[in-house]
């Protein structure tokens, strides 16, 4: 035989109190109750097993505690790295987080924020680029959602903008490639580069001058892998990967034709993952501080829900280079 559940109305009765004092208490706002009350009402909620159902609790507090995470690919360390700077700190605050990939889909990603929205969530990370201006305005802006779109776009002008400073990792990139004598250059970033990554070209250009060898292909270990083949058809000593996974994939691109790193090519990732470390040789990278920008992101949206009236908030985090083996002086 299935028990019976428990109801808010068995806790109500059985504390002497009203349905809606239960619900107010229950869901954590306590505060116009006098301390016996809620005590007597939480130890009853806790003999009786009862579970707030978390629908009807969102009709009450109109909140539901958890905040919408959208990421273009998940399997790229950088993302789960930001997610997971993201869910530790929303975590602590009693926050739930909802993921979702967006597969560099734009359909897909106006689905899931729909969706999303429908779902009540309290707030949006979006780290995709996908998202068009018109659905920021549409999904976002419109139905007064707190968000901050970071990383690949921004919408400063919308919302609190965190970003890292893609100009001056580019400025790094090539400084550290020209200290070590390195003229002759290449740039392996993807045709259609996103706003950050174009950055990261313009501050690699500022300090290398135009005479840059550009080769495109998309930003992914495979990606990389298939750059080798156009990168063996130049005279370059030094490769700058837009990022990491693109840099993994030039190693075994650049091994299928016997080549190596760094005594035929010195190559410099960007992002700093934890697979820099493991791959032979380490990776010489940009450091971007990833976790850190995930933190700070639930953070400020944690404050902007809590505060929606304060001043917008820019932050922009530093980059750093981290120089392993990956390079060398020629
Ligand atoms: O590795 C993913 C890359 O794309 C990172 O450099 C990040 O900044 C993103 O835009």
């Amino acid at each position: 035989m299935t028990e019976k559940k428990v109801t808010i109305k068995d806790v109500a009765k059985a504390s002497g109190v009203s349905i809606a004092t239960v619900s107010q208490i229950v869901n954590g706002n306590s505060k116009n109750f006098s301390p016996k009350t809620v005590a007597k009402v939480l130890k009853i909620k806790d003999e009786l097993n009862y579970v707030p159902d978390y629908f009807a609790r969102r009709m009450v507090m109109k909140k539901s505690k958890t905040i919408g995470v959208l990421v273009p690919d998940i399997s790229n360390p950088f993302f789960s790295t930001l997610v997971r700077g993201v869910e530790d700190v929303l975590y602590k605050e009693n926050f739930i987080t909802m993921l979702c990939n967006a597969n560099g889909d734009n359909e897909k990603e106006s689905l899931v924020l729909e969706e999303l929205s429908r779902r009540g969530v309290d707030g949006f990370i979006i780290a995709s680029s996908a998202i068009s201006d018109e659905d920021i305005e549409r999904l976002l802006i419109n139905k007064k959602h707190p968000f901050i779109i970071l990383d690949q776009k921004s919408s400063e002008e919308n919302s609190d903008s965190i970003q890292t400073d893609d100009f001056l990792g580019g400025n790094l990139a090539a400084s550290h490639l020209k200290e070590l004598g390195h003229e002759k250059v290449a740039v392996v970033l993807p045709e259609k580069a996103t706003a950050n990554i174009v950055r990261r070209l313009e501050g690699f250009i500022e300090v290398m001058g135009k005479n840059v060898t550009v080769i495109y292909s998309s930003l992914s270990k495979e990606g990389g892998r298939r750059a080798a083949k156009d990168i063996i058809t130049t005279d370059v000593t030094g490769i700058f990967a837009i990022n990491d996974e693109i840099a993994f994939g030039l190693y075994l691109g650049l091994k299928d034709f016997d080549k190596s790193i760094p005594s035929d090519y010195s190559v410099i990732g960007y992002d700093n993952v934890d697979m820099c470390k493991y791959v032979t040789p380490p990776l010489t990278t940009i450091a971007q501080p990833i976790y850190e920008l995930g933190q700070q992101t639930a953070e400020l949206l944690l404050e902007r829900i809590e505060h929606p009236e304060q001043e917008k908030v820019v932050k922009k985090l530093p980059v750093n280079l981290i120089n392993r083996f990956s390079t060398r002086q020629i």
